[in-house]
């Protein structure tokens, strides 16, 4: 498969994903958007990538946005189909069902910082910048900032940043829960490599329940949550994952999981 906009490469299990038109900072026309969902339909379908690492070229951005050329001619009903076009793309990264490291290197804006908020964890560069600055544009974010920046730093937190339009370094991203790591810039793709090799190395059937039970779990009650994570417990005890697990702890060894 060739990309236009898009480098990717497969290595250990990991496919790396890196949105590359560093020349307009990574910004997301709709031809780079058709390429992440192909990319993404794909590696979903492939028993040989077991995570996925997305980041972007060059050393100043991540993705800073949308592309506003694209943006600024949109009528009422495109801009309902551009903006359920991008969600529809950034639902299927988030229940993938292998974890998706975004591994931010630089501006994270706009549909950046969505694209970042739709993955499973973020990584930053200690010159990572976040921020929605949609209103800025006359519009409000469109591809999911104003559903998941609450769910995960909290409604104050998020209005401010959603209503101001303004960045927030790593630092402060990291100190309200926006990244879990920050990392110097020159070892980011290293240390964001060894995070996804270490999910990598437990139980993959445990991993993919895992991920199911907390995102479909924060949609629900808490009592339904629970028993829907009991049942994707009492599913990895009838797995050989599960035999396999706890009798290498038992026998002092390595597990070796075979994802069944
Ligand atoms: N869409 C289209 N082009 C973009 C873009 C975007 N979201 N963000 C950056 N670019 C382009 C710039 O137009 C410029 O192109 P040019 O060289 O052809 O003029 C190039 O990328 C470099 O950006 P520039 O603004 O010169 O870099 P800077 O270092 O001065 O500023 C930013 C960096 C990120 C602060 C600034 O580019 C910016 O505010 N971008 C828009 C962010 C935004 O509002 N995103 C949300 C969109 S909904």
């Amino acid at each position: 498969m060739t990309y236009q906009n898009l480098l990717l490469e497969t290595r250990d299990r990991i496919a790396r994903i890196t949105v590359n038109r560093p020349e307009k900072l990574n910004a997301l026309n709709r031809a780079t958007l058709e390429e992440m969902d192909r990319a993404f339909r794909s590696l979903a379908a492939d028993p040989a990538v077991g995570a996925v690492i997305l980041t972007g070229s060059g050393t100043k951005a991540f993705i800073a946005g949308a592309d506003i050329n694209e943006l600024a001619s949109l009528t009422a009903a495109e801009g309902r189909d551009f903006a359920l076009f991008g969600q529809e793309i950034l639902n299927r990264m988030e229940t993938l069902g292998k974890p998706v490291l975004a591994a931010v290197n630089g501006y994270a804006l706009g549909g950046g910082c969505e694209v970042a908020l739709a993955c499973t964890l973020r990584i930053a560069s200690a010159a990572a910048k976040f921020g929605l600055p949609e209103v800025g544009l006359g519009i409000i974010p469109g591809y999911g900032g104003t559903q998941r920046l609450p769910r995960l730093v909290g409604r104050g937190r998020a209005q401010e940043m959603i209503l101001t339009g303004e960045m927030v370094d790593a630092a402060e991203a990291h100190r309200i829960g926006l990244v879990s790591q920050v990392v110097p810039a020159e070892e980011l793709m290293a240390r964001t490599e060894a995070l996804a090799g270490a999910i990598l190395s437990r139980g993959p059937l445990a991993v993919r329940c895992a991920l199911d039970a907390v995102h479909h779990g924060l949609d629900m009650p808490l009592g339904e949550g629970l028993a829907y994570e009991a049942a994707l417990f009492s599913l990895l005890c009838a797995s050989e994952d599960m035999k396999e697990g706890t009798k290498a702890f038992l026998e002092k060894r390595k597990a070796g999981f075979r994802g069944r």
